[in-house]
C-alpha cells in the first residue's frame, strides 16, 4: 500500500496531516534565520543550489529581519527556515500551504533533518545532479510534526577486517545523513590491522596496518598470501570527522583493548605477556594474544594513543572495545599474576581474578579518558565483574547484556547480533541463494531488522537508560565497496525506522512499499549498491 505525498518519507515522521493543494516550486524564495547554525545555513544553500539544478530557477536566499515576527503573523511566503526554541533537539516542524513551506527547530540537526524530509517529498530526480525539469516539482501541502524516538542512532564499520577508503566512508556517511542517523562508529583497530595514524607510534601503521594475506573463503579457508592493508592518516581522520559534523553525525572511534590488539603487538611485541614475535592475523575469529595489563608500558602505550586521537575526534564518546579477551595468557604472565596480586583482585562467584584484571584496564582507560572530556562506551563484556559509574555499555550478545545494563543503571546502546548485524545474510536461504560470502552465521532479513525494539520487556525506568540502537557492519566478508553497499542496504533502512519511530509508527507493509517505490529508485540514481528485494 502506497501511502500519497509526505508519508513516504523513511523514517516515517512523527506525525502527519495531509491536506488539499500543493507549494509549486517556481524560483520561490528561500529565507531563513541569522541563528539556523551554519551547518543549516550550508544545508540551506545547498538545497537552494539542488533545486536550481534540478527543478529550473533560482532559489535566492536571504537572511531577512523579524522573519519569526512574519512567520507569527501567518505573512510568510516562499520557503521559511525559522527557529523555534520551544521544539525538542533533533526535532523539526514543516507545514506546507499554497503560498509558504515553513520549516521551524532548534538545532541544526533539527533543520538538517527538515530538509532530507522535504527532499524525499520531491520527485526522486532532487537526488540525481542533471537538470529534470519535466517533473512534478511541488511540495503537498501538510502538516509534518517530528523527532526522534532514540538519542543515539548509529551505525558502525569495521575498517579492520577490510580497508575502506575515505570517499567510500563519505558515500555511507551521506546515507546515514538521509535516514537522521547521527552517530558514526568507526572500528579502527583489530587483531587484522591496525588503521589510524598515531605519530608516537609510527610502526602501528608500518607494520600493524598490514598484513600477509587474508583468509579465503569461510572460516577457516586457506590464506591468499596476498599483502593486504592502508590506514587513514590523522588528517584523513580529520577530514572524515570534519564531513560527519557537516552531516549532523558524530563520529565515536574505536580502540578495541586489551584483546583484539594483534595488529598492534606485531607492531611493538614489547606489550604483549610473552613477547611474540607476533603477526597481523590473517585469519579470522579471537586471537589468544592481547595486551599485557601486568606491564606499566601498555597503559603508557594506550594513553598515548587514545590522547592522540582525543585530539582528532570531538565526541563526548570513545569507544574502547573490551569484547572477547581470552584471559590464558594472563593466567601465564608473571608480570599479569603479579599484578593481580599488587591489586589484591580475587575470584569469587561473579568473576575470576584476570577478569576483574579486565575490570582495571577499563577502570583506569575510563579514568584517563576523563581527563580528556570522554565517556567510555565499551561492548558488554566490561559488564562482568565491575564496572565503574558513567560507562555506557553497547550490548551485541543479544539484548540480556543491555537488560542487565540497564537495571544496573548504566547507559545501554543496543546493538544485538540478531536484529543488528549487517554482516548475517539477508537472504534467509544464504549460500544457496544469489547472496555472495556474507557471514559467520545467521541470517537477518529487513523484515526482522524492521521488528526490532531497543526496549522490549524493559520497564520504564530501565527503558530511559537505551540512548538508542545501532547497525555494525563487520566486514570479515565484505572485501569492497559493492558489497559493503549491498550488505547495508537496504536494512539501513529499516534501522532507521527502529531509531526513529515510534512504535505506534511502524508498519513493515507500508515501510516495504516505500523502500521499493522511493527508496530504491533514489540509490539507485545515487549509485549506491543495494539488494533489491
Ligand atoms: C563483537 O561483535 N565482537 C562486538
Ligand atoms: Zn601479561
Amino acid at each position: 500500500m502506497i501511502l500519497a505525498g509526505a508519508i513516504n518519507i523513511i523514517p516515517a515522521p512523527l506525525s502527519v496531516m495531509e491536506d488539499k493543494g500543493s507549494f509549486k516550486l517556481k524560483g520561490n524564495s528561500i529565507s531563513c534565520d541569522s541563528s539556523i547554525g551554519q551547518n543549516a545555513k550550508d544545508a540551506v544553500a545547498a538545497f537552494s543550489a539542488q533545486l536550481t539544478l534540478c527543478a529550473g530557477n533560482i532559489y535566492p536566499v536571504s537572511q531577512p529581519s523579524g522573519l519569526a515576527q512574519t512567520v507569527k503573523e501567518g505573512k510568510a511566503k516562499g520557503i521559511v527556515f525559522c527557529v523555534d526554541p520551544t521544539l525538542k533537539d533533533e526535532a523539526y516542524h514543516i507545514r506546507i500551504s499554497k503560498d509558504a513551506a515553513i520549516i521551524e527547530a532548534s538545532s541544526e540537526n533539527g533543520f538538517l533533518y527538515a530538509i532530507q524530509s522535504l527532499k524525499q517529498m520531491l520527485p526522486v530526480a532532487i537526488w540525481g545532479n542533471k537538470a529534470a525539469e519535466d517533473q512534478k516539482w511541488e511540495l503537498p501541502c501538510c502538516e509534518i510534526k517530528d523527532k526522534p524516538r532514540f538519542a543515539y542512532r548509529g551505525m558502525h564499520l569495521d575498517c579492520s577486517r577490510h580497508f575502506f577508503s575515505t570517499d567510500e566512508i563519505k558515500k555511507v556517511l551521506d546515507q546515514m545523513a538521509i535516514l537522521k542517523l547521527n552517530r558514526f562508529h568507526w572500528h579502527l583497530t583489530d587483531d587484522q590491522g591496525w588503521r589510524a595514524e598515531i605519530k608516537k607510534y609510527p610502526r602501528l601503521i608500518e607494520v600493524g596496518a598490514y598484513r600477509s594475506g587474508t583468509m579465503v573463503g569461510y572460516y577457516t579457508g586457506p590464506s591468499d598470501n596476498i599483502r593486504y592493508g592502508g590506514y587513514y592518516t590523522q588528517e584523513e581522520m580529520r577530514e572524515i570527522v570534519a564531513y560527519a559534523q557537516k552531516l549532523g553525525i558524530t563520529v565515536v572511534p574505536e580502540v578495541d583493548l586489551p584483546g583484539h590488539m594483534v595488529a598492534a603487538l606485531a607492531s611493538y611485541p614489547e606489550l604483549g605477556c610473552f613477547g611474540g614475535p607476533y603477526e597481523v592475523w590473517t585469519m579470522w575469529g579471537v586471537s589468544p594474544d592481547v595486551l599485557c595489563p601486568g606491564k606499566e608500558q601498555t597503559f603508557t602505550f594506550l594513553c598515548d594513543v587514545l590522547d592522540e586521537l582525543c585530539e582528532i575526534f570531538p565526541g563526548e564518546y570513545f569507544h574502547i572495545g573490551g569484547d572477547e579477551c581470552p584471559k590464558d595468557n594472563w593466567a601465564k604472565c608473571p608480570d599479569c599474576q603479579a599484578k593481580i596480586q599488587e591489586l589484591g583482585l580475587v575470584a569469587d562467584e561473579h568473576a575470576s581474578a584476570e577478569t576483574r584484571l579486565q575490570n582495571y584496564v577499563t577502570s583506569r582507560i575510563q579514568a584517563h579518558l576523563k581527563t580528556r572530556g570522554k565517556k567510555i562506551i565499551g561492548w558488554d563484556e566490561i559488564l562482568e565483574g565491575d564496572l565503574e559509574e558513567g560507562a555506557t555499555v553497547m550490548s551485541w550478545r543479544g539484548l540480556s547484556g543491555g537488560i542487565e545494563a540497564s537495571n544496573r543503571n548504566f547507559d545501554v546502546i543496543m546493538t544485538p547480533t540478531d536484529y543488528c548485524y549487517f554482516d548475517y545474510c539477508q537472504d534467509p536461504a544464504k549460500q544457496e541463494s544469489d547472496e555472495p560470502l556474507c557471514a559467520f552465521w545467521g541470517d537477518l532479513t529487513l523484515e526482522k531488522v524492521y521488528s526490532f525494539d531497543p526496549t522490549a520487556g524493559l520497564n520504564p525506568q530501565a527503558a530511559a537508560h537505551i540512548l538508542g540502537a545501532q547497525a555494525n557492519v563487520w566486514t570479515e566478508y565484505i572485501p569492497d565497496d559493492a558489497q559493503l553497499e549491498y550488505m547495508i542496504m537496504p536494512r539501513l533502512l529499516a534501522m532507521s525506522e527502529v531509531q526513529w519511530c515510534e512504535l505506534k509508527n511502524k508498519n513493515f507493509a507500508n515501510f516495504e512499499s516505500k523502500v521499493k517505490e522511493f527508496a530504491f529508485p533514489r540509490l539507485e540514481l545515487q549509485g549506491f549498491n543495494f539488494r533489491n528485494k
